[in-house]
């Protein structure tokens, strides 16, 4: 570690402060809401063993690379390629990738303040007992009549967006670290007990085999693609999130062991979360393959059935709001770092700034699940056809941005770094792990993302 830079939005207190906001920013709605839907609707298994292969040769080496850059940069992502880039010797347009990153932040916050919305909505429902004896069709009612009044939808989205200004514009340390430290240990608790609850429910065997149980004839070209788009997305990796916030990391912590650890708790709050609702799906005879709405509209059949449903529903809602609170920090602090740089802001409004355009582009997705829910803009194009605004930010955005981000990353840290500054930045010597992380990011993440993309346009 050469560099003498010193990131002037403070650092994290230790390695586990990092440990705990990088789990914090990974472990989020894409866990709990996103992967057990999007693994109903692709068949299940093929779809979860492609994901955590991804997870393993894609996301882990990745993760390390935007670390790396991240703590050798020591600033906004934007800054961080720009001085890099000149550092290394090579084009200024890297800075570009800093710019793409930004970019996806904000869509994705966009749509994701929304859908926590949704989870902020339910720890009421859940708590004034709602959902106690409801049938799977009176739980669905409920999920609809929420999602059909655009006005509820923007209260809640406006409610969240200010929830994570208020964090961002308080700042690294007393922001961040604080809220993460209690809530990844007591979100991860409740998931249990909900597995445990899952276990009784009488379908269990069968959730397991769906999840488990690969069926290579269920999944598509497209289905890769969302198994590898999500890896990246479940990560927070591919648009900055995981290098600025690597941009706050001690020297002298080791990039390699830190990555590991939170792609492992990450996935394994995804698998715990997969246990918990497809036991439950076919225990009520209800489809994996419902959509966004699918933990909505399940998770609350457990809780209207077992004792002290009203307060464990409620506070699993609580959780999960908590989850995606400290994975909506990590998406906009990016763009954050980068105002108070570059555009001589404190955080207070460089937050404020950030939170009004993303609220103001969220709502796209309040509209696109009521009045605009017919509407599918990009219709003609066959992989978008029936795809509504909000389906079409998600698809672009985890499916496409960020794995091209983390292809340009994966380019820039393995061939354009010289080999000696990211052997001194991961510190981990020039032995077999060193060489395992630069043969995989070098070669296997750059050609898997481009084989992938190839296949989904029908090239190859
Ligand atoms: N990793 C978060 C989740 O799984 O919910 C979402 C996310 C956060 C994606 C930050 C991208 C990001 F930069």
């Amino acid at each position: 570690m050469t560099t003498e830079r010193v990131s002037i939005h403070g650092q994290w207190s230790s390695r586990l402060a990092f440990i705990l906001a990088a789990t914090g920013s990974a472990v989020g709605l894409g866990n709990i809401w996103k992967f057990p839907y999007i693994a109903g609707e692709n068949g299940g298994g093929a779809f979860v063993l492609v994901y955590l292969m991804c997870i393993a040769v894609i996301g882990i080496p990745i993760m390390m690379a935007e670390v790396m850059l991240g703590r050798r940069g020591r600033q906004s992502p934007i800054n961080t390629m720009r001085t890099l880039a000149s550092e290394e010797g090579v084009s200024r347009h890297w800075q570009w990738l800093g710019w793409a990153g930004v970019l996806a932040g904000f869509l994705i916050l966009s749509y994701y303040s929304v859908i926590a919305g949704w989870a902020l909505a339910y720890v009421f429902r859940a708590g004034s007992g709602l959902f106690t004896g409801q049938t799977a069709d009176g739980i669905q009612s409920i999920f609809t009549s929420l999602t059909s009044d655009p006005e509820r939808l923007l209260a809640w989205h406006t409610l969240f967006m200010v929830m994570t200004m208020v964090v961002v514009a308080r700042g690294v340390r007393s922001g961040l670290e604080t809220a993460v430290r209690l809530l990844m240990p007591a979100l991860f608790v409740l998931l249990l007990v909900l597995v445990g609850y899952a276990w009784n429910s009488g379908a269990f065997e069968q959730g397991i085999e769906f999840l488990f149980t690969p069926d290579f004839s269920k999944i598509t070209a497209d289905g890769v693609l969302i198994a590898m788009g999500h890896a990246f997305f479940t990560l927070s990796l591919g648009m900055g999130a995981i290098m600025v916030y690597g941009s706050y990391l001690p020297d002298n912590a080791s990039i390699a062991k830190t990555s590991i650890a939170v792609s492992l708790m990450d996935t394994l709050v995804a698998l715990l979360a997969g246990m918990a609702i497809f036991p439950i799906v076919f225990a009520n005879g209800l489809e994996p393959g419902l959509g966004a709405g699918l933990i909505f509209t399940t998770l609350p059949i457990a809780f209207g059935h077992m004792d002290g449903g009203a307060f464990f529903g409620m506070l699993f809602f609580i959780l999960l709001v908590f989850a995606a609170w400290t994975s909506a920090i990590s998406l906009i602090e990016p763009a954050v770092a980068w105002m108070v740089e570059n555009m001589g802001l404190n955080r207070i409004h460089a937050s404020v700034l950030a939170g009004v355009v993303t609220w103001l582009v969220g709502l796209l997705t309040v509209f696109s699940f009521n009045i605009w829910s017919d509407v599918t803009p990009l219709s003609g194009i066959p992989i978008f056809h029936d795809k509504t605004i909000f389906d079409l930010l998600d698809y672009l955005t985890a499916n496409i941005m960020l794995p091209l981000g983390g292809l340009l990353i994966a380019v820039f840290a393995a061939w354009q770094m010289r080999k000696s500054s990211s052997a001194d930045e991961l510190a981990m010597g020039e032995g077999f792990f060193y060489t395992l992380w630069r043969f995989l990011v070098r070669y296997i993440t750059p050609l898997a993302v481009v084989i992938v993309f190839l296949h989904v346009i029908d090239i190859i």
